[in-house]
């Protein structure tokens, strides 16, 4: 590869990667949800997500060109990390609402990045169209990351498994913190 055309071409099929295979998990993670307010933040990503889509297709047009074969490797992954965490960790329904809503926010914030490089480089090509269209779907992933920033902050885990710690720290009036809870169940990070 020798030209900004052609990695501009490899980034556009990367990111419309990624949002063909987020359209299917946020109908997953819309799904999972167990408050009502989550589910329809998920739902409404959702279809924001398949428009995104057909910007992207959109931009292949108006470029004359095609997607490549390839496939987002980044956004591939956390969705690999979430579908692990469900099948092996069977997760209480308040701590995937947690998992869930951080892993939007890595979504968004992979995303913003990405949107943001390819705008630049639109802008430095001159494809006025491309960048505007891209410019749209920028915007929406900006909401919607403050959005889900917010529910971060919002929900608290019911049960902090933090028992043992507590009247420790209640004996001997400031016990240090640190690694000295139960060990983990679970695979290793
Ligand atoms: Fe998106």
């Amino acid at each position: 590869m020798q030209t900004a055309h052609e990695m501009f071409i490899h980034e556009l099929t990367d990111m419309l990667d990624a949002e063909q295979n987020l359209v299917e998990a946020l109908g997953k993670q819309a799904e999972e949800s167990s408050r009502p307010e989550l589910q329809k933040a998920f739902q409404s990503h959702q279809a924001q997500t398949e428009k995104q889509v057909e910007r992207l297709q959109e931009c292949f047009e108006l470029l004359g060109e095609s997607p490549e074969d390839a496939e987002c490797k980044g956004i591939r992954g956390l969705i690999a990390e979430h579908d692990t965490f469900v099948g092996e960790e069977d997760p209480a329904g308040d701590l995937l609402d947690i998992f869930n809503t951080v892993a939007a926010a890595k979504v968004e914030s992979y995303e913003i990045q990405a949107y943001q490089s390819l705008i630049r480089m639109a802008d430095l090509m001159k494809h006025t169209k491309v960048s505007r269209l891209l410019n749209q779907s920028l915007k929406e992933e900006q909401a919607t990351l403050k959005k889900v920033e917010g529910f971060s902050k919002k929900l608290k885990p019911e049960n902090l498994g933090m028992e043992e710690e507590a009247e420790d720290e209640s004996d001997s009036r400031k016990a240090p913190r640190g690694n000295g809870s139960k060990p983990r169940r679970g695979r290793a990070a």
